[in-house]
């Protein structure tokens, strides 16, 4: 099996180029972001305040995750329930960010994500896949950007799909969920010592799946 782990900060393309790539390379895109976002609705439905790690942790016994892939697209299920259009309001992204600075929480989600790279090619993102999740991927990129740039990103994005957006709320977003996701104890976000980082200020999608392509398939020649 051949697994590729894609980290970096929000915004700053991930999950448009790992999906691109993988199905070029026929590889599973597995998003793990989602998990963690799951895991904050969940909390959210149940009146749990997200950062409140003693009652999260004893809430995740009532809490079952699978990811499905359907048409090469990944679909997370929770308690049964298909959430994945439930799970990208900006109040799920802080909630999301909240949990994952939660051992328990990066705890039960480990085995399901390790088991997935046991059975499929897969390219992973998220934060640790490089230095905690797949730490012996063959493939193991930081993709990162400016603030600004992810934030001009995001919010040409929200416009395209015709939803209002504050250009300075999402860069202020974007900070502090970057400081949040920096500073934690657990996983904290940085590259493995052996991640190629790629800056992607300035670059097209196209130009970074090239550049990605390349690369992997240097790699894994
Ligand atoms: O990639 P995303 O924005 O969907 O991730 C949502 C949150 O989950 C993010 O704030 C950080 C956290 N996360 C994490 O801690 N580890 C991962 N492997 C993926 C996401």
């Amino acid at each position: 099996m051949i697994a590729v782990a894609i980290d970096g900060p929000a915004g700053a393309g991930k999950s448009s180029i790992a999906r691109r790539v993988a199905s070029e390379i026929g590889f599973i895109y597995v998003d793990t972001g989602a998990l963690y976002r799951s895991i904050g609705l969940h909390m959210l439905r149940q009146n749990i305040f997200p950062g409140d790690a003693q009652t999260v942790k004893k809430e995740l016994e009532h809490v079952d995750i699978a990811l499905e892939f359907k048409n090469g697209e990944q679909r997370v299920i929770l308690c049964g329930e298909d959430v994945s259009d439930f799970i990208r309001t900006s109040e799920v992204s802080k909630a999301s960010s909240q949990v994952s600075a939660i051992p328990a929480v990066r705890e039960f989600l480990l085995e399901l994500q390790k088991n997935l790279a046991k059975t499929h090619n897969v390219i992973m993102d998220g934060r640790d896949i490089g230095t905690v999740v797949l730490p012996n991927a063959q493939v193991k990129l930081f993709l990162t950007a400016s603030p600004e740039e992810r934030a001009k990103r995001r919010h040409k994005e929200m416009l395209e799909k015709g939803c209002k957006a504050d250009f300075s709320a999402i860069l202020q977003e974007i900070r502090e969920r970057d400081d949040r996701d920096a500073n934690r104890e657990i996983a904290p976000l940085v590259p493995a010592e052996d991640a190629v980082v790629v800056d992607t200020t300035g670059m097209t999608i196209q130009e970074v799946i090239d550049k990605i392509k390349e690369f992997i398939a240097a790699q894994t020649a």
